[in-house]
């Protein structure tokens, strides 16, 4: 089988495929693959490992003739077009679970980081601005006893609702459908989405990107907000309508915002660098020793159980694959 990888990964992954006797290839250049380059050295291969960066649409789908799986090393998909790759017949894969604690780690790190204006205070004390303790200086807001509003209440939402149970906050959530265990395991009640941006003094969005979430928060929901509240991004960055964000930090209408993920990835809003009420991370949700490693061994594991079983572990497009498929797992 021949694999092509779109960046270098930890070679947890690659060992696993190269244990199986597959034939692996890696774009191993310090920058995005171009998308010519993706068809170029994907042409014959049975299965690719993507990155979230890489915009693999009907476009390069329908220029690898012998592809079976898009192995995505993400939890996220929304940079792959599902209805082309299953209408012709290729199989999608994601990561869940393995980069749960990671980025419940640093949503939750963003949180305080804005809430407590560390970042502004690490800013301060570099620009040599400290002249000794002051009563009112670097003042934020308190985390004991205030609601956190958690938008998704899957597994990374849980377990970032976990932590903040931890330091003592009321939790309640938005999700499609209603969470049992969850509202047992964190004393947390389900509300409207309005209701929870009326409410919440600290918001954490934990939802996929598709059309139905894509600006979710639009302008007249993030003027719900309270002029006190904290809201952090570890999701995708077009959930929220970034513009109508960055008016309201601007004109301090809300208090402060931590982002990992931005509106048009990787370009950053400049305004967005002016401002001193955000933090601003580089997409690092995950981004631990341990979970990419993970991520990595996921991504190569989706891919031989595609070959060895006709599926993948995480199968993303099972249900339109099913739909499409007319020569269904024939192919393989
Ligand atoms: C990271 O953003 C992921 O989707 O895994």
């Amino acid at each position: 089988m021949k694999v092509f990888i779109t960046r270098s990964i930890p070679q947890a992954g690659i060992d696993i495929l190269k244990k199986k006797n597959y034939e692996v290839k890696v774009y191993d250049k310090k920058q995005n693959i171009s998308r010519n380059e993706i068809i170029k050295h994907a042409f014959n291969a049975d299965a690719i490992i993507t990155m979230l960066t890489d915009k693999i649409d009907d476009y390069i789908i329908s220029r690898l003739p012998n592809l079976k799986i898009i192995s995505n090393f993400a939890v996220g998909y929304n940079n792959i077009d599902i209805e082309s790759a299953s209408q012709h017949n290729i199989m999608v894969a994601n990561t869940p679970g393995v980069l749960t604690e990671a980025t419940a780690d640093t949503a939750f790190a963003l949180l305080i980081s804005a809430g407590r204006r560390i970042v502004e205070s690490d800013k301060f004390m570099r620009n040599g601005k400290f002249k000794g303790w002051e009563p009112m200086l670097m003042l934020g807001t308190e985390m004991r006893g205030k609601t956190v509003g958690v938008i998704g209440a899957g597994r990374i939402g849980t377990a970032f609702a976990k932590r903040c149970l931890g330091f003592g906050m009321k939790i309640i959530y938005f999700s499609r459908s209603k969470n049992n265990s969850f509202e047992e395991a964190l004393n947390a009640k389900k509300v409207t989405l309005n209701k929870l941006l009326e409410k919440s003094d600290f918001i954490s969005i934990h939802i996929p990107l598709n059309k139905n979430t894509f600006h979710l928060l639009g302008k007249k929901e993030l003027s719900k907000m309270k002029p006190t509240a904290v809201l952090v991004n570890t999701a995708r960055g077009e959930i929220v309508d970034e513009k109508e964000l960055i008016k309201l930090l601007k004109s301090k209408r809300i208090f402060a915002a931590g982002f990992d993920v931005y509106e048009g990835e990787p370009k950053v809003d400049r305004e967005l660098l002016k401002l001193n009420n955000v933090v601003l991370l580089p997409h690092i949700g995950s981004a631990t020793f341990e979970t990419r490693s993970k991520i990595a061994e996921m991504a190569s594991l989706n891919i031989i159980n595609t070959f060895v079983k006709k599926r993948p572990i995480h199968f993303v497009n099972e249900e339109l694959l099913e739909l499409y498929a007319v020569k269904k797992m024939s192919i393989i």
